[in-house]
């Protein structure tokens, strides 16, 4: 591998060798039967990881792309945006740019979003979709999707929206036993793929609701992904490199095991927080709301996080993030998802040791 600083950041993580070597593969055609047949053998795998009976869709866009199109294709007249940080809090002027009507559900950052609350907006009969952000990057909240989905459940006439870009893969989330209309997500973060690339799947009731909009577009259209996908294509000309790379990287997932997968993220995660209790910081996440992909690590010793970042950086050449946002120098943020092992971790949390000195 060349030299290089090793990224720690909550996406991009760092690729390893073998996905790199599979995403600079030599080019075929996106109109062949070589296409077909790689779309058509990663297909299955896709998923079983989504946990879903629906096509998964591959998007040579970033996770926005997706975010933005699942309002264009789902939103009849009005959202509800679930905000507890910087990703899910864009959302909604992301949807009024879209020109929909759009309401916030809004929590301080650092909470959780509360199904009753969600709960107690549908109950208005206001709303049509919602938007939520499983695991909100920014602040290192990981919000409970399972009572989340029983709430939505009570309103089968309200489709629901979920991001899982930060959690997905490291976190079981069943899109059909919980019901989710679009499951989405990015390939730089758990996955530990390039950026730049996104995945997605669409249960029935969105396709239904998508060929109702009269205004979804064409690159990030449902329902050109689902007529392509039935014959082994994407809508326009992929990014081969990142499929062959997914290709790659599900192999490496279904020879580790969807649990052994899971459960070595959690044993991860609790690796940082031990570190952060024992180091005498706080977390910036509420107790028992915490991702277990990263942590976001309130700078409750009033250190100086930019020479943090900067001396684990020229020290150690590895790389954190000193803070999304409002939150720079507040917060820091470790990620533990992608290939990282209790021994990589462990490296990380030492260095950052050898940095505070
Ligand atoms: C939870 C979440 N959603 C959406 C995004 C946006 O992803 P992208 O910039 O790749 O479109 C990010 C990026 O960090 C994220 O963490």
């Amino acid at each position: 591998m060349i030299p290089h600083d090793k990224l720690f950041t909550p996406g991009p993580v760092e690729v390893s060798e073998k996905t790199l070597a599979a995403f600079a593969r030599p080019m075929i055609g996106h109109r062949g039967e070589d296409f077909k047949n790689l779309y058509g053998a990663i297909h299955p795998r896709l998923q079983e990881l989504f946990g879903t009976r629906q096509p998964v869709f591959l998007s040579t866009s970033s996770a926005w792309g997706v975010m933005e199109a699942a309002i264009r294709n789902l939103v009849r007249q009005r959202v509800l945006c679930c905000m507890c940080g910087a990703f899910s809090d864009n959302w909604l002027e992301v949807a009024r740019r879209c020109g929909k009507e759009a309401e916030p559900l809004q929590v301080e950052w650092g909470q959780a979003i509360d199904h009753k609350a969600i709960d107690a907006q549908l109950a208005s009969g206001k709303f049509d979709t919602v938007t939520l952000i499983h695991n909100e990057t920014s602040t290192g909240v990981m919000n409970p999707l399972p009572e989340i989905c029983c709430t939505l459940a009570k309103y089968p006439e309200v489709a629901l929206i979920v991001d899982s870009v930060s959690s997905f893969s490291a976190v079981p989330i069943p899109m059909d036993a919980y019901q989710i209309d679009v499951l989405l997500t990015g390939s730089q973060k758990a996955l530990a793929l390039p950026p730049g690339f996104a995945l997605f799947s669409v249960s029935e009731k969105a396709f239904s609701r998508a060929a109702q909009a009269s205004d979804r577009g064409y690159y990030l259209d449902f329902l050109e992904f689902k007529k392509q996908q039935e014959g082994g294509m994407t809508p326009t000309t992929p990014s081969i490199g990142h499929i062959y790379a997914l290709q790659s990287k599900l192999d490496d997932i279904f020879a580790e095991g969807l649990t052994n997968r899971y459960e070595r993220h959690a044993r991860t995660n609790a690796l940082v927080h031990e570190w952060v209790r024992a180091r005498g910081f706080e977390f910036f996440a509420a107790e028992g709301r915490r991702a277990l992909t990263l942590t976001c690590v309130k700078n409750s010793r009033g250190i100086d996080v930019a020479r943090l970042v900067r001396d684990l950086r020229e020290k150690h050449h590895l790389v954190i993030d000193g803070g999304y946002g409002k939150l720079k120098g507040l917060t820091f943020r470790l990620s533990n998802m992608g290939d990282e092992t209790e021994q990589t971790v462990a490296y990380l949390l030492r260095c950052l040791d050898d940095c505070l000195g």
